[in-house]
């Protein structure tokens, strides 16, 4: 009999699918797991249903032993992830792409409204009970309209960014490694990461978590921007130097953030607490009730393909080893 490990709760028909198709051994709890906990949950299991939290090193797959043959992570991303130990033991990994591009991409564009228009740091004002007066220059903040919204990797939720940034009657540009082929429908404008940091009001990150990515923004990236434009991260926070942004934030480098995510989650740069130019979220891009239960029934269903030996249906590429 098959027995999967699930590193948290899933949600929707994912546990009852799991359950049908084997035995299902559970994490003790909803919170995050001792490493020692997490290293007992895995061993001898035949598939792993990991969350973005956990690290999926030699010592994880030591741990699950030789019966594992498949990493099922319930997230996009997979930086949590060492694919080249996976690739070493023969062991699958997948992730759940597409099904959360609009949920991520509502995030993205709730936090671009919000800097833009100063949400938290009205909201704070007001729920503190102190005096305020409208007035010409009060809580002013930043038209979409006429800007340019810069989008840093035109991938699925890239691009959903990008259509909601048309239709506030944003112009759109992005930098890609490659031409994206969704840029005529989004008519955007291939850039070079100077100009299009140079040139945008609103840069929003949708680039992956990987070695070249790893502060792609930092203090000359964030020295590039306009005094007025605002910066907005729902990717991975490493993709930011967060020590960086706080002192461009704090000189009033750029104008604004909106941060779903964070350098060293779940811990956050103290520094951006005291600053009223700064969205803060807590990873909650793919947070819906509707997404997370198709998350959880995506890796179910790649975790049960590949406990009957199939291919799943999103496989993350391996790298080759000898
Ligand atoms: C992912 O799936 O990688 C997202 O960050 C989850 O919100």
């Amino acid at each position: 009999m098959t027995i999967f490990a699930v590193t948290a709760p899933l949600p929707g028909r994912a546990p009852e699918m799991l359950a049908a198709a084997g035995d299902v051994r559970d994490a003790p709890g909803a919170g995050r797991l001792e490493r020692a906990q997490l290293l007992a949950l895995v061993e001898g299991v035949d598939v792993a249903l990991t969350m973005l939290s956990v690290r999926v090193d030699d010592e994880f797959l030591d741990a699950a032993g030789t019966n594992l043959r498949g990493v099922c992570n319930v997230a996009v991303g997979f930086d949590n992830v060492d694919l080249a130990a996976c690739a070493r033991r023969g062991v699958v990994v997948t992730n759940t792409p597409g099904v959360l591009d609009d949920a991520t991409a509502d995030l993205a564009f709730a936090l671009i409204l919000a800097a833009r228009r100063r949400l938290g740091e009205a909201e704070r004002l007001v729920r503190a009970g102190k005096p305020w007066e409208w007035g010409m220059g009060f809580m002013v903040g930043h038209d979409l309209r006429g800007g340019r919204l810069g989008i840093v990797g035109l991938g699925g939720i890239g691009a959903r960014v990008a259509a909601r940034g048309l239709g506030f009657g944003m112009e759109i540009a992005y930098y890609g490694r490659r031409e994206s082929p969704r840029a005529a429908e989004l008519e955007a404008t291939r850039l070079d990461l100077d100009e299009l940091l140079a040139t945008s009001d609103v840069v929003s990150l949708h680039t992956p978590l990987t070695p070249e990515t790893r502060h792609l923004i930092g203090a000359r990236e964030l020295g590039l921007m306009k005094p007025t434009a605002t910066l907005v991260n729902t990717a991975r926070g490493a993709v930011v130097d967060e020590a960086a942004l706080v002192e461009a934030l704090r000189e009033g480098q750029i104008a604004g953030a909106g941060l779903d995510v964070f350098e060293h989650e779940p811990d956050v740069h103290p520094g951006l607490f005291g600053l009223e130019n700064v969205v803060l979220v807590p990873h909650i891009g793919s947070a819906t009730v509707e997404t997370r239960a198709t998350m959880a029934e995506l890796a179910a269903r790649n975790a049960i393909a590949i406990a009957r030996g199939e291919v799943p249906e999103t496989p993350v590429p391996l790298p080759a080893v000898d």
